[in-house]
């Protein structure tokens, strides 16, 4: 049809707003890419119906979805790392890139796939793996590729941004606001990995390679989550001029790449102690470009929306413009050559 056909895996708070966007704003996205796209099929883990979408394109095989070898470009929205890893690796085998938002897979397994991406020739994007709709990750690969940077330093989890910040001034307690935070879809489906820090450390892995271009394995992150800290800890910030933040650190230290998540106190008039509710901000520290800092929403499923969709239509358009795709099928076109002949 000459339509790029797109495949969906989850539908969660992130994947029902990108099945919205695909459905409802095709044609300015086809716009975007130059050549049309459509909605090929949407994997759930149970069979339901959802409003605004053929029932003849919901499947809960998403195993069969990835591998049917006709799909452009799978966006995994699934999270954690498997079935995920499975289903995206079975994805780029069949020729399909990949676009996801999991920064667990992608802080586990992104080196290897990584190199699965390179060998297949398809594209492999995560742009709303880290800091939801604020761009980072290509700033960081791209913009920021010829300067030498010297430290990254962030506020990258949402949710905990959003309790510390109800727990500072509004005295909001830690459970009441854990419940806001989930109820506006900025917490992850079993909030433990937010609060224990664990989300975070996910996030500056994924930072620290694109920053100081290293393997950094995720395990290599040293974490601390939130939950001991009390009213007493924020009304002593408070009296010190500093509000309490989960900061995500990276820099390159004579032994190397070294990244860290913890809680840590900020004085007021620092950047990141301007960053409220659920917004994510990244202060990038380079030799040539000095500061940069990066801010905005961090986690919900509308904004990071905005950083998947992104990535879709920067590999729909590497596909037509033939970059970052598999070879071309040209086997109905040519004879295959037996290797022996060769
Ligand atoms: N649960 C995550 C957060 C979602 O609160 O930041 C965005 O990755």
């Amino acid at each position: 049809t000459g339509a790029l056909r797109i495949a969906l895996l989850g539908h969660g708070t992130v994947g029902a707003e990108t099945a919205r966007a695909l459905t409802g704003r095709g044609a300015e996205l086809a716009a975007r890419i130059g050549a049309p796209v459509e909605l090929a099929g949407i994997a759930l883990s149970r069979p339901r119906t959802l409003p605004g979408i053929d029932s003849s394109l919901i499947t809960t095989d998403a195993q069969a979805l990835v591998s049917r070898g006709d799909i452009d470009v799978v966006v995994e929205l699934i999270g954690g790392v498997e079935p995920a890893r499975s289903l995206v690796v079975a994805a780029m085998e069949a020729g399909a890139s990949v676009v996801t938002a999991n920064k667990a897979l992608i802080a586990s397994e992104g080196v290897d796939l990584h190199r699965i991406a390179r060998k297949q020739g398809v594209g492999l994007a995560y742009e709303a793996a880290v800091a939801g709709a604020v761009p980072v990750l290509r700033p960081l690969r791209q913009s920021l590729a010829g300067d030498r940077l010297r430290r990254v330093t962030g506020i990258v989890n949402g949710t905990t941004n959003f309790i510390l910040d109800r727990m500072t001034g509004a005295g909001g307690t830690f459970q009441g606001a854990l419940h806001e935070a989930q109820r506006l879809g900025y917490a992850e489906a079993d909030p433990t990995a937010d609060v224990c820090g664990a989300d975070a450390a996910a996030k500056m892995a994924i930072v620290a390679r694109l920053a100081f271009d290293t393997e950094l394995p995720f395990d290599d992150v040293h974490f601390e989550g939130i939950t001991h800290i009390g009213p007493g800890d924020i009304a002593h910030a408070e009296a010190n001029g500093c509000v309490i933040k989960l900061v995500g650190i990276c820099d390159r230290t004579p032994d190397g790449v070294n990244a860290r998540v913890h809680p840590m106190m900020i004085p007021r008039d620092h950047p990141l102690a301007g960053v409220r509710d659920a917004d994510n901000g990244i202060l990038v520290e380079a030799e040539a470009a000095g500061e940069l800092m990066f801010h905005g929403a961090g986690a919900g499923g509308l904004a990071t929306s905005s950083a998947v969709l992104g990535d879709l239509v920067e590999l729909c358009r590497d596909r037509v413009a033939g970059t970052g795709q598999a070879p071309a099928d040209f086997s109905q076109v040519l004879p295959v050559i037996p290797v022996a002949q060769v």
